[in-house]
């Protein structure tokens, strides 16, 4: 079968690789869609293996597709038109993946908008929900909000009737992001100023930050009495001085969370806890994965540059559905 391939630091082909086989539990599925991730780049670099059983030169964490074979009782049928999210592998004609981790496409969503939710969704969701426990009306600041995580969390954020603020370094990423329901966005130099006073320098209740170091300070400035910080990567460096005292006379925490690394068993309890919250609301409408554009497999390191360069609102799809390799 074609699959994205690193075949060695940096170097990222599309290549014919073996079918790959499943496991007890697995299912089988062909792939039309696979998400692109911020992970994928890293691990193209080497920065980000997968956990240990899980096929290391394959990126991508998420996909869409049918089922074309079923090792377990339980779980998608042959036939149904699934999606779901796994450890690595999906960006390839064929994925093998725990059944209890794909789920039926949510009707009216095509694939290439379901292979766009679940690392982004379930990111967001476990974040703000069930690791910062943010309650319904609480304020939230999302850092690098255009991303596909970012954007994701916006919708989480509004479906509690959250108002959220984000940041971009990006003005024109600025006015889409507040065209898709943004209370306010803000650049890298002063958000901590600008949220501050938006919201009558009383501050937020949650902040989902990917950015790291150089935020923090401000981060811990922003946040109200008992407010949480959530850090989801340190694209700005990982290194920083934090002063404890804001820590300690306003009660706030600072959670660190990874999604990858964690047992099947876990991921599906952050999967059914996002299905059970967010996924209705794609079928009714009320919310949409922002795709940012497609890129056919055959262009994956189109599609990875474009990914790099920071050009996306929303997420990067790599379609495979109907493709000539010829
Ligand atoms: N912990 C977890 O389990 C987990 C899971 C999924 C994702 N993540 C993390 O969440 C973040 C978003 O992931 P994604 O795949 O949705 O990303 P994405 O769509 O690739 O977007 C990333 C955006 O981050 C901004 N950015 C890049 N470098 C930056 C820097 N040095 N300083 C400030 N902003 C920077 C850019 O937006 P602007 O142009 O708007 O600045 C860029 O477009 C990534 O850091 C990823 O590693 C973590």
């Amino acid at each position: 079968m074609k699959a994205v391939r690193i075949a060695g630091p940096d170097r990222l082909i599309v290549d014919d690789v073996p079918e790959p086989q499943p496991g007890p539990g697995d299912v089988v599925v062909r792939v039309s869609a696979a998400g692109l991730n911020r992970a994928d780049l890293l691990q193209r670099r080497g920065l980000y293996p997968p956990p240990p059983g899980v096929v290391a030169d394959i990126p991508g964490l998420e996909f869409a597709g049918v089922v074309v074979s079923t090792n377990t009782a339980t779980g998608p049928r042959v036939g149904e038109r699934v999606f779901g999210l796994c450890a690595g592998g999906a960006q390839a004609e064929y994925v093998a993946n725990p059944a209890v981790l794909v789920l039926p496409t949510p009707e009216g969503l095509s694939d290439v908008e379901a292979a766009a939710i679940p690392e982004a969704y379930v990111t967001a969701h476990d974040a703000l929900v069930t690791q910062a426990e943010l309650a319904a009306g609480q304020r939230v600041l999302v850092h690098a909000i255009a991303s596909g995580v970012g954007l994701a969390a916006l919708h989480v954020a509004s479906l509690r009737g959250c108002p959220t603020f984000g940041t971009t370094r990006s003005a024109a990423k600025a006015q889409r992001v507040l065209s898709l329901g943004a209370a306010g966005v803000a650049g890298p130099d002063d958000f901590d100023q600008a949220i501050m006073a938006a919201t009558n320098g009383e501050g937020v209740d949650v902040i989902l930050d990917s950015v790291g170091g150089p935020y923090l300070e401000r981060n811990l400035a922003l946040l109200r009495e008992r407010g949480r910080l959530v850090v989801l990567a340190t694209m700005g460096g990982g290194q920083t001085n934090l002063s404890l005292s804001a820590l300690v006379r306003k009660r706030l925490r600072i959670l660190g969370t990874a999604l990858r690394g964690r047992t099947v068993e876990e991921k599906a309890a952050a999967l059914n806890a996002c299905t059970r919250d967010v996924l209705p609301h794609f079928s009714t409408g009320r919310i949409r994965p922002v795709i940012d554009r497609t890129f056919p497999l055959a262009q994956a390191v189109q599609a990875y540059a474009y990914l790099e360069e920071n050009r996306n609102v929303g997420k990067v799809v790599l379609t495979l559905a109907d493709e000539s390799f010829t």
